[in-house]
């Protein structure tokens, strides 16, 4: 095992651990029921398993999604080549101004540095919203799309893959929806003006995979995320029953889902946004593409009112969206999470 900068190592009790938990991973749900929407009794029976997945384990994967296989493998390779360059060339797009964000990085995670670099892009044009109706308040500045010249091809790829990942998000919230006893186009207004963006993440073979991790430990703060994986692995979901970290094994073309934060509070903690981090290893180079279901800027997260009763009154505060995510993302990730807004 060789060296690593101090600043990539783990508090002892965040260091992945040598043997993990494999096989009892989190649930596989056949999505081909949303393909014929007739087919009535075949619609309930999944409704149900994502009810319980959601509420189990706040992570699933899901298969036979209708993403074609050609779109993903087109973003891989873009990806892939956009990783290959120096790091001065990758370098051209990270942040620049002020109160703009770039999208090439590295970050890190609760005060450790990440063993990965990003690649972020926004699905949406850069848009301009006041944060409240308050005058003295802040505007709220979306992300500005910056993209590399090359590979020339990505910024193509990169919006085809998300029309596919936007299409097959929003199915899987009707499908939330109807498993929480709500319509199923209950969340269709928050995704109006959606700030979600999409991630290439890429991870270096890592000297010293027993002390630094490629994702320290986490949770999502928005609504929905959609990952997909190569085959090298290396996701671990924190299993609610235990606390146990379990390695996820993807099945060959899946999307694994998570609950984000967004998705707890609005559901008053039916389901849980869960914590999750990436490990990393010494031989091969990993690669994975998430995007991240936004709201709009504008929405005010709350417990919903069919959701919240005299018997389970709301647990959270309400609070901007757009507010909310800026902050974090000055604060560099580290400082707000949905605790600030417990009641
Ligand atoms: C990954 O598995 O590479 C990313 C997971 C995450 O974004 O949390
Ligand atoms: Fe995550």
């Amino acid at each position: 095992m060789g060296e690593v900068d101090p600043a990539f190592i783990q508090e002892p009790e965040h260091r992945p651990k040598i043997s993990y938990i494999e096989g009892q991973g989190i649930p596989l749900i056949d999505l081909s029921p949303i393909h014929s929407p007739d087919n009535v009794s075949a619609i309930e029976g999944l409704v149900k398993e994502i009810g319980s997945a959601c509420k189990e384990w706040g992570f699933f994967q899901v298969i036979n999604h209708g993403v074609p296989l050609e779109k993903r493998e087109k973003i891989y390779s873009a990806s892939r080549k956009f990783s290959a360059l120096s790091a001065e060339e990758k370098s051209k797009v990270r942040k620049s101004e002020k109160k703009v964000y770039g999208h090439y990085d590295n970050e890190h995670t609760k005060n450790v540095k990440d063993w990965r670099e990003v690649f972020d892009f926004t699905i949406n044009d850069p848009v301009t919203v006041p944060a409240s109706p308050e005058p003295d308040d802040e505007e709220v500045t979306e992300w500005k799309n910056q993209w590399p010249q090359y590979p020339p091809e990505l910024r193509e790829v990169c919006q085809e893959y998300t029309q596919e990942m936007v299409k097959l998000a929003y199915k899987l919230m009707e499908l939330i929806a109807l498993s929480l006893g709500l319509p199923a186009d209950r969340f269709h207004d928050f995704f109006k003006d959606q700030t979600s963006y999409i991630r290439l993440n890429h991870y270096n073979p890592c000297p010293a995979p027993h002390l630094a991790l490629g994702l320290g430990r986490h949770q999502d703060s928005g609504v929905l995320t959609i990952l997909n994986e190569d085959d090298v692995g290396g996701l671990e979901v924190k299993r609610k029953t235990d606390g146990e970290w379990v390695r996820v094994k993807s099945a060959p073309d899946a999307y694994i889902i998570n609950i984000g934060d967004t998705t707890q509070v609005w559901t008053n903690d039916e389901y849980e946004s869960v914590e999750h981090r990436v490990v990393v290893n010494s031989e091969r180079e990993r690669f994975s593409i998430a995007f991240f279901l936004h709201a709009s800027s504008y929405t005010m997260v709350e417990p919903l009112e069919e959701l919240t009763s005299e018997q389970n009154p709301a647990k959270y505060r309400a609070y901007s969206w757009g507010k909310f995510i800026t902050h974090r993302k000055r604060s560099n990730f580290q400082k707000l999470s949905v605790e600030n807004v417990q009641i």
